[in-house]
């Protein structure tokens, strides 16, 4: 099947049912979507679909074949990066980092539906697993990111 992934189509041959997450990781070689839970619950292998946030490990290929898939390795414009890398590097809140790039993806698509999130729409929005705890610099990092 063919996947559009960060504006580059690829010719991938999986098994239909086969997580995105794995055809990005494995086919594709995109490895800075994340592996954590494997049933939707961590928000590490947040991907966007059409724009919107989706858990990778539990979206077969071929739900997605045809639709505009971006990872955290297409965020950036060329050597510019979205608004939320960029917070993100001025807060520096990251720890081990291992979930970071799934809440980038959330943040950056809770942005593009609200511009201005309260503490409520990021709790709501941002329901990704930090075993680090880093919620409270995350929170931070998307209010700099939406006056930014
Ligand atoms: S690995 Fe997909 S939600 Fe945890
Ligand atoms: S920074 Fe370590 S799991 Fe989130």
């Amino acid at each position: 099947m063919r996947l559009s992934i960060n504006g580059k189509a690829h010719d991938v041959d999986v098994d239909p049912s086969t997580p995105l997450l794995w055809v990005l990781r494995e086919q594709v070689g995109l490895t800075g979507t994340k592996y954590g839970c494997g049933v939707a619950q961590c928000g590490a292998c947040t991907v966007h679909i059409d724009g919107a946030p989706v858990r990778s490990c539990v979206m077969p290929a071929s739900a997605v074949a045809g639709k505009k898939i971006t990872t955290i390795e297409g965020l950036a414009q060329g050597s510019t990066l979205h608004k939320v890398q960029k917070a993100w590097v001025e807060h520096d809140g990251p720890q081990c980092g291992y979930c970071q790039a799934g809440m980038i993806m959330a943040a950056a698509a809770l942005l593009k539906e609200k511009p201005r999130p309260t503490d409520a729409d990021i709790d709501a929005a941002i329901t990704n697993i930090c075993r680090c705890g880093t919620f409270q610099q995350v929170r931070e990092a998307i209010h700099a990111a939406a006056k930014a």
